[in-house]
């Protein structure tokens, strides 16, 4: 390894009473997502870290590949077997975003690295973070269910998260960034890891308490980059714009027309695009 990014680093600087307790490291792997999913069939606990350096099988959201190069990146997967109901399961994206972008400014600022106004993160509602306007980290959510047992289900929450300075492929250049080319600053990938999993497992336990996202709605919808701004919504039914008002306290978006109506917008059912670049 090139730098501190190792299992025994990560195990010494995470806090957490159980992300990532149980932690899977791997120099090589397809895919955290494919492996958690393989391992997680298993008598592994609620909780468990899958991450890797670098992935041959990268996974992205809509069958798309993942660029997942060596030695640059966070790639990790968090394995949850929660009591709730399957419907709930689509607020744990907006948990992690949550997390992803706070743990972030957590370790910006406990390396005393200044993080200026036009570079702190931002979340796309609901999958991505984004940096000036360019992607930094993308979550994939799965949902596995045992066909025998459709009681025996957990989620495979994936994150993959550019933190070095690096060169991205043609297709994915005017959209993706990482980190280090939008700030200048190369953090640790096991400290950003650590504060991640921290500020994950406090909104899970909050998520969890509430029964929803009301804890961090507020906190949320100030670093929700599409709020305020037109969006173009690709429902199946029609498309629309209208102006992002922010998330309700289950995570829909909500969105007032140019008749004043105001709905609510299900991740997963539609896409939002604005219409100001790639935001
Ligand atoms: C997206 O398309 O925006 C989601 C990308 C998710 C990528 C991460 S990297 C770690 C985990 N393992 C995968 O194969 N994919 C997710």
């Amino acid at each position: 390894m090139k730098d501190d990014y190792e299992i025994n680093k990560l195990k010494g600087l995470l806090h957490t009473k159980w992300a990532g307790r149980q932690l899977f490291f791997y120099e090589s792997i397809d895919s955290t997502n494919k492996q958690a999913s393989r391992l997680a069939g298993a008598n592994v606990v609620h909780g468990t870290l899958v991450v890797a350096d670098a992935q041959t099988a990268g996974k992205g959201r809509h069958g798309r590949s993942w660029e997942s190069p060596e030695d640059k990146n966070l790639y990790f997967t968090i394995i949850l077997k929660p009591d709730f109901e399957q419907a709930k399961a689509a607020m744990i994206t907006l948990v992690t975003a949550y997390a992803v972008a706070e743990g972030m400014k957590k370790t910006f600022a406990q390396e005393n690295a200044t993080l200026a106004q036009d570079k702190k993160p931002w979340i796309k509602w609901p999958n991505d973070i984004i940096i000036g306007e360019k992607k930094v980290c993308g979550i994939l959510t799965e949902l596995n269910i045992n066909a025998k047992d459709p009681k025996d289900w957990h989620i495979l929450v994936g994150v993959g998260v550019n933190v070095k300075d690096q060169d991205f492929p043609e297709e994915i250049i005017g959209k993706a960034t990482s980190i280090c080319g939008e700030t200048g600053v190369t953090l640790s990938r096991s400290k950003l890891l650590a504060d991640i999993l921290e500020v994950f497992e406090e909104s899970y336990e909050e998520f969890m308490r509430k029964g929803d996202l009301s804890s961090f709605q507020d906190a949320y919808n100030e670093i929700l980059v599409n709020r305020n701004r037109e969006v173009c919504v690709l429902d199946p039914k029609g498309e629309y714009t209208g102006v992002a008002k922010g998330i309700t306290n289950t995570g829909e978006l909500l969105i007032e027309r140019t008749d004043g109506t105001v709905t609510e917008v299900y991740a997963g059912e539609v896409s939002v695009r604005g219409i100001y670049g790639y935001v």
